[in-house]
């Protein structure tokens, strides 16, 4: 079966560069507002190993469609009045983790991304208007201006759906490496081709690897190239952190990753990277990932 037109249009709005001004001032505004930190790692979902938006709409979509439901029915204003409050009182955290995702997104997501919250908006000020329409006894007009807000987070919902399913933003792109890699030890270089201190990328078959030697003591480490959040670079990355728990800076996000272990430390990544097991045998490094293939 063929993609249908509604989908058509969704791709087209990814490649409108129009959207690339306001999008990327609205990106700013956020770096600028939400800092990195645990607040922003909160939001982006780190403690919990994958992002809180999804997590956050639910209970404003839950609300909001119960309250459009009980609509049709007699008697109910009292209670769709009380869920239709529920969920804007329930907005803020879906709003403020959306916005710090978005903070980080490629432009061709951050276009699509932009149209998403700006539906969000205008359903989300509909739903405020039909409570106040309800408060001053306008059931009827509170019903229509439910039923629009409706409509509209759902359009909103859909562009989420394309957001994440399509584009990828938000979803691990480290998934696939156990898949790729196949089993058993890999060479990568002789020792002596890691400086110590220095970050340096290898090929394991098609997957790429970053090897590490600390500065200071011993030890060869491993772990996936390609960082999670959104494939970039990490051998490009740069090295921080105090001596015994050094990490990997991504180029393109910042997302720090712990260089013994592959860890999370700090978002807009959600997932650790694969790490893979370190052997010299005859002068030459290898590695192996426990579980690939
Ligand atoms: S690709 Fe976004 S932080 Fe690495």
């Amino acid at each position: 079966m063929k993609n249908v037109l509604p989908f058509k249009a969704i791709e087209r709005l990814e490649s409108l560069d129009t959207l690339d001004m306001p999008a990327i001032g609205v990106q700013r505004l956020v770096h600028a507002v939400l800092p990195p930190g645990w607040l922003k790692d909160v939001l982006h979902g780190v403690p919990q190993g994958h992002p809180l938006h999804p997590v956050a709409v639910q209970l404003p979509l839950g609300t909001w469609s119960s309250a459009a439901v009980l609509d049709f029915f007699p008697g109910t204003k009292r209670a769709a009045t009380i869920l239709l409050a529920a969920g804007l009182a329930a907005v803020l955290p879906s709003a403020v983790s959306g916005l710090a995702d978005f903070a980080d997104l490629h432009p061709q997501q951050a276009r699509v991304g932009l149209v998403h919250a700006s539906a969000n908006i205008l359903g989300t000020s509909a739903f405020a208007a039909s409570l106040v329409q309800r408060s001053r006894g306008n059931l009827q007009a509170g019903k229509w201006l439910g039923r629009a807000g409706l409509l509209l987070v759902l359009a909103g919902g859909s562009l989420g759906g394309h957001l994440a399913y399509h584009q990828a933003a938000g979803a691990n792109h480290a998934e696939s490496v156990p898949h790729r890699v196949p089993p058993g030890w890999h060479p990568v270089g002789g020792l002596d081709e890691f400086a110590p201190g220095r970050l340096a990328g290898r090929m394991v078959g098609e997957v790429p690897v970053l090897v590490w030697r600390p500065a200071e003591g011993s030890g060869v480490f491993a772990m996936a190239a390609a960082c999670s959040h959104l494939s970039g670079p990490l051998p490009d990355g740069a090295v921080t952190g105090p001596a015994g728990r050094e990490c990997v800076v991504c180029p393109w996000h910042k997302s720090t990753f712990e260089l013994r272990t592959g860890e999370v430390v700090h978002g807009p990544a959600t997932v650790s990277q694969p790490r893979f097991r370190t052997r010299v045998v005859d002068g030459q490094v290898e590695v192996c990932l426990p579980g690939a293939g």
